[in-house]
């Protein structure tokens, strides 16, 4: 097969860690000869620093002509100690969800068994975790308008909107997810106080009477935090608007022993993106110490999903995997003799070739 990978670095130690998930890529090309053609474009601080744009049309045409995008990390300090900056670099990263229509991004939470103890919460508690996260993705207070400040600047203003169509089609999503794995579906919102959450649960309960089989739970989104950390093992399917999303999963991947494990999938109308979840770790840029697994991971979720080719993802994860049994890992996850993010990269990919 022959794909075409736009690979979008971004900022901090996002060339850092999409190197290691071009590597891992490569040497899955090599062993199952497929032809990957990689095409960088620019996003982020970076694009602002070279054109003024923190997504620009190039990088937009870039992925609407490629099969998968593998995407690194986003956001430059610089910007956020300068509350008044008229151009951020998140925008290229919500321009891009926006542009591409990539109105789902699918989080997967799962524990890895050589990573138990590393986990803040007791053991048995983490064990058998495995649930999903689908996040909405194009909608909500992210987009909403108004936003913005009043002239005297002393007030200021988002919006949460969400559309029916929004809703139906990323609870659809969920269902067809839940469908497929343990036929539980979590439906988080804060019905209690919001509007729109009052919509998602109108939708969702509509969407799910297609759905017999599945048990469904309606669950507000504080509760839903609290239930994350006290029983994590309970949840199958979640799913839920942008905000809460973004911030249900940074928690989630607490479960798991660090943040910079945890792949997601962005999907939608055009192109689909491949990302880790965590930031851009502007502390760790350029020292080669940043945890490569969730991007490389993020390639994985590539192979299967932009690809179809399971047997290359589930090679991937199986790399991974070992990787952690044997303790080849990075600062986050070990004080005996942490490797660098290269030698994990360099690591993975060997394991590939060989096997
Ligand atoms: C994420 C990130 C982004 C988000 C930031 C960088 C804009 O936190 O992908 O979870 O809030 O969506
Ligand atoms: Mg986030």
């Amino acid at each position: 097969m022959k794909m075409k990978i736009a690979v979008l670095a971004g900022d901090g130690i996002g060339p850092e860690i999409v190197e290691q998930g071009i590597k891992v890529c490569k040497a899955v090309g090599e062993k199952y000869h497929h032809e990957l053609v990689f095409e960088e474009g620019l996003v982020g601080a970076t694009a602002i620093d070279a054109v003024g744009n923190p997504f620009p049309d190039e990088t937009f045409e870039l992925c609407k002509s490629s099969d998968a995008v593998l995407f690194g990390a986003i956001g430059d300090p610089k910007y956020d100690n300068d509350p008044k900056a008229k151009v951020r670099p998140e925008q290229g990263l919500l321009a891009m969800r926006k542009k591409l229509g990539l109105y789902a991004n699918v989080r997967p939470v799962t524990t890895f068994r050589s990573l138990l103890d590393k986990s803040p919460l007791r053991r048995d508690l983490v064990e058998n975790v495995d649930f999903v996260v689908l996040r909405e993705l194009t909608g909500g207070i992210y987009f909403g308008k108004p936003q913005g400040r009043s002239e005297d600047g002393n007030t200021a203003y988002d919006s949460s909107v969400y559309h029916r169509y929004e809703i139906e089609r990323i609870v659809k999503l969920g269902c067809e997810y839940a469908m497929q794995r343990s036929k539980r579906l979590t439906v988080v919102d804060k019905a209690n106080v919001l509007a729109t959450s009052r919509l998602w649960r109108e939708v969702a309960g509509e969407v799910v009477k297609d759905y017999p089989e599945l048990t469904v739970d309606f669950m507000f989104v504080d509760n839903a935090a609290m239930q994350i950390i006290q029983w994590p093992g309970k949840f199958d399917v979640m799913v839920t608007e942008n905000m809460f999303g973004d911030i249900l999963t940074d928690e989630a991947s607490v479960i798991t022993g660090s943040l910079g494990l945890l792949p997601s999938a962005s999907i939608g109308k055009l192109t689909s993106v491949f990302e880790p979840i965590h930031g851009s770790y502007p502390q760790a840029k350029g020292k080669n110490i940043a945890n490569p697994l969730g991007t490389i991971l993020s390639a994985a979720m590539m192979f299967e999903y932009a690809f179809k080719l399971n047997e290359e993802a589930a090679l991937i994860r199986e790399a991974v995997m070992q990787s952690m049994e044997e303790n080849y890992v990075t600062e986050d996850l070990t004080r005996d003799n942490p490797r660098s993010t290269s030698e994990v990269g360099d690591w993975i990919a060997d394991y590939i070739r060989k096997k």
